[in-house]
């Protein structure tokens, strides 16, 4: 019996729904970030001071992969028009960039504002607004001034008043201009990478017991900071104000092992769980499991306390609810093998807290050792985060990929297209309220450690020319075409030529039913 059009055309529908053609919902945001170290460079001049990333890559250059330091980086300084052009070329709804808090105060403190610093970040903010690009802007994005280093940065609890007094300054000075603030970039990268090991600047590696108090001075500055723009700034200026908090997704090896799951819910505490729940649960206070294991550990060394200090009953409350939207840095996801010790882990250490063992033997490859690409894992995060956090309205502050840096990157392209289709999905499927998406990042920029080694640019920047000029990669074509038309984007030539992809298959399935009907 020969097949009816009417089936063909079934079956055409049915194929072409199967590969994802649901647009993002309306209101839904796309933008682009950067940070200032890593691209501003003019690291000396119009009265900028040395910040923690200057002093570890120039005094220590054998710690940055290639050598090289953020001195002119892609010069942003001098070049922030050729952004702006290149925001506008993508038609991106926001920028996110930072703010260099040694450009703006040189002592880290009020004595000394520097106008040079001030009018830059008002040239660049009036230049968006012509564009209409919205800023997303970001307080601090691991750049401390040294001057403030010097008096033992985030484990000095005086860091609360002197990031509060930076907050303040920033709010008064171009708060009419922002309306979406963002208080830290990537609690944990500042507080177990920089002080509880050297993966960070300023590198001071004091494991097991730094990060901890970082984490403590961290979130009381975060929190002041919210508590200042809701009272005094908000009324007038009416903005938000988030944080950005970085997931490593931990998953079990063996899904079906229940001592696996369980030990990955304790590193996901661990690693999301340790700025998230104090301020998006409705106990607030670290983790639980965190407070305990840590407390197990630490008397099993022999102290008398516990190195993670809890919060007295006034930070707890003065801590929660702290965060207009949950904003999340998402790239990875590794996986938990077992119990006991990782074999990379200091002692004492958060990761020896832990107690289990980690593995990034998971997913496809990219230019970085620690990114895997693992899509399911970010749905699974954000599942996590809906029923962990009471369903938060969520900004992906950050999700991009790492190559060598060629211009045809159809790496990344699959990276994005494929981390984004999970975002329809628990959008679609889950109900999990995504507002907005940032892609890491506009331009191949300082990697810190990394140097230039490992690029995640939309726009290929070649960093031995002087003029530091910037190319669209095919990745930009992409964006702007989902900017454009707010669905993933199915023209081919932004696919790997390859025989058997989506449309192909479904069109020989068409053709088999067609030929077995007959
Ligand atoms: C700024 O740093 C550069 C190296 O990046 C150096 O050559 C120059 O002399 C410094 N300028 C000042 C004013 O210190
Ligand atoms: C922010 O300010 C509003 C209005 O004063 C207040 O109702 C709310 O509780 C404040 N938020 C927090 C977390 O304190
Ligand atoms: C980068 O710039 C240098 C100096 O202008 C030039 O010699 C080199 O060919 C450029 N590299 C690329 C990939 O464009």
């Amino acid at each position: 019996m020969a097949m009816s059009s009417l089936t063909i055309l079934t079956l055409l529908a049915l194929c072409h729904s199967s590969i994802a053609f649901r647009k993002f919902p309306e209101g839904f945001t796309f933008g682009v970030a950067t940070a200032a170290h890593q691209i501003e460079g003019a690291w000396n001049v119009s009265g900028k001071s040395e910040n923690v990333w200057d002093r570890l890559s120039h005094s220590r250059p054998e710690m940055i992969a290639d050598g090289t330091n953020g001195d002119i980086a892609c010069d942003s300084y001098n070049r922030y028009m050729e952004d702006v052009e290149e925001l506008t070329y993508l038609g991106v709804d926001f920028y996110r960039f930072s703010l260099s808090w040694a450009r703006i105060l040189p002592t880290g403190r009020l004595d000394v504002v520097n106008p040079d610093g001030i009018r830059y970040y008002n040239d660049l903010l009036d230049a968006l607004a012509e564009n209409n690009i919205e800023p997303l802007v970001t307080l601090f994005h691991w750049d401390l001034p040294q001057a403030l280093q010097d008096l033992g940065g985030w484990a000095n609890p005086k860091m609360i008043h002197y990031f509060r007094d930076y907050a303040d300054l920033c709010f008064k000075e171009f708060g009419t201009k922002i309306k979406s603030w963002i208080t830290f970039n990537e609690p944990y990268e500042i507080c177990e990478d920089a002080y509880g090991d050297e993966k960070k600047a300023p590198a001071v590696d004091s494991h097991g017991v730094g990060c901890y108090l970082c984490s403590d001075t961290l979130l009381k500055a975060h929190a002041e900071a919210y508590h200042l723009y809701n009272e005094t700034y908000r009324p007038v200026q009416n903005g938000r104000i988030m944080i950005s908090i970085n997931s490593i997704w931990y998953e079990p090896s063996d899904p079906e092992s229940a001592e696996q799951v369980a030990l990955a819910e304790v590193a996901n505490q661990f690693k999301f769980g340790w700025f998230a729940h104090p301020i998006f649960t409705s106990d607030g206070g670290y983790p639980s499991v965190m407070v305990d294991n840590v407390a197990r550990q630490s008397a099993a060394e022999g102290l008398l306390k516990s190195r993670l200090e809890q919060f007295d009953a006034y930070w707890i409350q003065r801590i929660k609810g702290t965060s207009d939207f949950l904003g999340i840095n998402h790239y990875t996801t590794h996986l938990i093998t077992g119990a006991g010790v990782d074999p990379i882990a200091k002692s004492p250490s958060w990761l020896k807290d832990i107690g289990a063992v980690t593995t990034m033997e998971v997913g496809g490859d990219s230019a970085s050792e620690w990114l895997r690409v693992v899509p399911t894992g970010f749905a699974n995060l954000l599942r996590w985060c809906k029923s962990s956090y009471n369903d938060p309205p969520i900004y992906i502050t950050e999700n991009g990929f790492s190559d060598y840096g060629t211009l045809l990157d159809y790496g990344r392209i699959k990276y994005f297209n494929d981390y984004l289709n999970e975002i329809l999905n628990v959008i679609y499927d889950d109900g999990v309220k995504v507002l907005g998406y940032t892609a890491w990042t506009l331009m191949d920029n300082f990697e810190w450690r990394a140097g230039f080694s490992e690029r995640f640019g939309l726009y290929y920047v070649n960093i031995t020319d002087p003029a530091r000029p910037r190319k669209p990669k095919l990745s930009a074509e992409y964006f702007k075409e989902l900017c454009a038309t707010r669905e993933l984007p199915k023209d081919p030539r932004f696919f790997e030529p390859s025989f058997f992809r989506t449309e192909c298959r479904c069109f020989f399935l068409i053709l088999i039913v067609w030929y077995v009907s007959e």
